[in-house]
């Protein structure tokens, strides 16, 4: 039955997910991306849809997902202008997405041609803003979710995260272990919050690991 008939607890609720990596011109051809498949984020955007909620999926990546408003993003300076947009009048974000913490700092605007005489070609990076960091000072009373993705030490990474960006709860996940990195369909998270011991959740489907959370949200 519950397949079938699934109480619509987040109605009216406006939602923002942002999925997927972002990609970082170079040239009219090429980009600096990363191994982020979006999966996380659609699973999130695709559980608060059947849960009732008006969702928002800000994506650098296509997906068949309906029933939801989709914006389609590919730098992280889009990101944060839909962003800006989008976030006033929302009740939750989900910044689900992988932000190049870097970016070109120019951009050709001609296809770059391979030097004969240059075996080695330097791109000069600038950072990009902390997006999460910058949107969630502006929350008025939004619930703010981040992710940590970690290599090493989670917690320890994962807190500093969850102290410095203004986010109300920070999902972590060890992106090397397998089973929880880029491009599967399974996930394990460990749930951080402000005065809350962290809490790791089991190996599980990224769909479940959604609604593990919207449950978590919907108990706050
Ligand atoms: N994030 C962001 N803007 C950036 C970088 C990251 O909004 N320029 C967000 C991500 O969407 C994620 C959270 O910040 O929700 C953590 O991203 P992560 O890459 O794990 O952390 P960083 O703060 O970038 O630190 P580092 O990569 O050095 O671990
Ligand atoms: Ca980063």
């Amino acid at each position: 039955i519950e397949e079938f008939f699934i109480e619509p607890k987040l109605k009216g609720k406006k939602i923002i997910v942002t999925a997927g990596g972002t990609k970082e011109a170079i040239d009219p051809v090429r980009y600096i991306g990363n191994r982020s498949s979006g999966k996380m984020g659609i699973a999130m955007a695709q559980v608060a849809r059947d849960l009732g909620a008006d969702v928002t999926l800000i994506t650098s990546v296509k997906t068949e997902l309906s029933g939801v408003n989709k914006i389609e993003i590919q730098t992280a300076d889009e990101l944060m202008a839909a962003l800006r947009q989008e976030f006033p009048q929302a009740d939750v974000l989900v910044m689900a997405a992988a932000v190049a913490d870097f970016k070109p700092m120019t951009v050709a605007d001609q296809k770059i041609k391979k030097n004969p005489n240059e075996d080695i070609f330097t791109i000069k990076l600038t950072k990009n803003p902390d997006i999460l960091k910058t949107i969630a000072a502006t929350k008025t009373n939004q619930f703010v979710v981040g992710f940590a993705a970690e290599t090493q030490n989670l917690l320890d990474n994962a807190e500093k995260k969850l102290n410095s960006k203004n986010a109300d709860v920070i999902l972590a996940n060890n992106v090397a272990q397998a089973g929880a990195g880029f491009g599967v369909d399974t996930n394990k998270m460990t749930l951080l919050q402000k005065n809350h011991t962290p809490e790791t959740w089991p190996l599980m489907s990224k769909v479940d690991v959604a609604k593990k959370f919207w449950d978590f949200y919907l108990q706050q």
